[in-house]
């Protein structure tokens, strides 16, 4: 399973380079960065620390605009993945794209079916918010569960990726379920690092080493 960083900040890009296999902005991650940068720039900045997809949102609203939009985002780096929000005019310029060679990756999918569209309009990417159905008392993994067996039985290329994670075991269960993407705030991936055991057994041998250059005196 990939992993994608979900920000648009250079310092946890930066920071996580060393990772993730990709990247996915969205309109209010972006608009959390400093006010006044060039968006063009910014994303130019992305893929030149992260050498694999990063996607960037449109915002036109009909499918020849959004085709139009993504074709001048697609300039910026051939690593650019255009990000259409799940919809007729989305998928109708999915379906253009996908004839252009230009990389899409559908967004706000919230059900088999949608995903299953997304597949069919020839989407790279379909990305299934998780966490947002978790929130409202659904279960975001069992989409990402069928729309892994509907992509598996009818051999789709789209590849999935879970999104809107909000916790490590989302990813656990994403890697289960045979997610082929998982998008991951720094947040969440800093707490991947972590276990108190580790930090408790490395505490101990640093304090055992410590203790055996002072009895043995310093060096090997
Ligand atoms: C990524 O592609 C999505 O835009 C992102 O994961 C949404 O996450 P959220 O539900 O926490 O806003």
């Amino acid at each position: 399973m990939k992993i994608f960083l979900d920000t648009a900040n250079i310092k946890e890009i930066l920071q996580y380079a060393f990772v993730i296999d990709g990247v996915t902005t969205n309109p209010t991650l972006m608009s959390q960065e400093k006010t006044g940068y060039n968006i063009r720039e910014h994303i130019a900045e992305i893929a030149r620390i992260v050498n694999g997809p990063i996607s960037v949102e449109t915002m036109s609203q009909t499918a020849p605009e959004i085709v139009r939009e993504a074709e001048e985002l697609a300039t910026i780096s051939p690593n650019v993945v255009i990000k259409i929000p799940m919809n007729e005019a989305g998928l109708q310029a999915a379906k253009i794209l996908s004839a252009k060679k230009i990389k899409t990756n559908v967004t706000l999918i919230f059900s088999a079916n949608q995903a299953f569209l997304a597949a069919k309009a020839g989407a790279t990417y379909a990305s299934i918010f998780v966490g947002r159905l978790d929130d409202i008392g659904h279960d975001g993994i069992d989409v990402v569960r069928d729309t892994i067996e509907i992509y598996r039985q009818h051999d789709f290329s789209t590849e999935l990726i879970t999104a809107s994670v909000r916790h490590p075991l989302h990813v656990i269960n994403a890697a289960k379920a045979g997610s082929h993407v998982i998008t991951i705030p720094p947040k969440v991936l800093s707490l991947m690092f972590r276990h108190n055991l580790t930090d408790a057994g490395l505490k101990k041998f640093c304090d055992d080493w410590a203790q055996l250059a002072k009895n043995q005196g310093p060096g090997l």
